[in-house]
């Protein structure tokens, strides 16, 4: 069954706080999904993400270059962005099946093309805005 958990996010200064909770919530899986429109705040709280793990690597979106990678003390993290890919097959190009199949974390923006290639647990965020609060809702898949 899944589990969800909703939490709110007043503005940026919470932030901070709430990303290693989140992290380590439903075990911790290694594959996140962020699913949210356009300037809801995904970037925003991976980044925060990648800082609770203790990265301290230059971040940055990878709209252009649809994988970020990062060090961190226990690893890699993998940041991806699919919202300029047209289909799998660009996927399969980028070698995904390696990244997933890694063991290291691969964090999602705009993951729809690749939800079916998933095969293990793993966790999804939504993210809605209004009036400036988030509203997360976090899902053990
Ligand atoms: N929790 C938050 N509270 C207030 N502002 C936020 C929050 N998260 C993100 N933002 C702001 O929203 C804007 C868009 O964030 P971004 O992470 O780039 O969104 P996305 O990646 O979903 O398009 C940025 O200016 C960012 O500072
Ligand atoms: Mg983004």
């Amino acid at each position: 069954m899944n589990s969800t958990l909703n939490i709110t996010v007043a503005n940026l200064n919470e932030l901070p706080g709430l990303a290693e909770p989140i992290l380590r919530l439903y075990n911790d899986p290694k594959i996140i999904l962020l699913d949210a429109p356009m300037g809801a705040g995904k970037t925003t709280l991976i980044k925060e993400i990648c800082r609770s793990l203790g990265s301290t690597d230059n971040f940055s979106s990878p709209t252009y270059s649809i994988v970020n990678e990062y060090n961190y003390p226990g690893g890699k993290i993998y940041h991806f962005d699919l919202y300029r890919l047209k289909d799998k097959e660009e996927l399969f190009d980028l070698g995904i099946e390696e990244y997933l199949d890694s063991g290291h974390y691969c964090i999602f923006e705009w993951p729809e093309l690749v939800l079916d290639m998933i095969k293990i647990r793993y966790k999804k965020i939504e993210i809605e805005v209004n009036e400036n609060i988030r509203y997360l809702r976090i899902i053990n898949k």
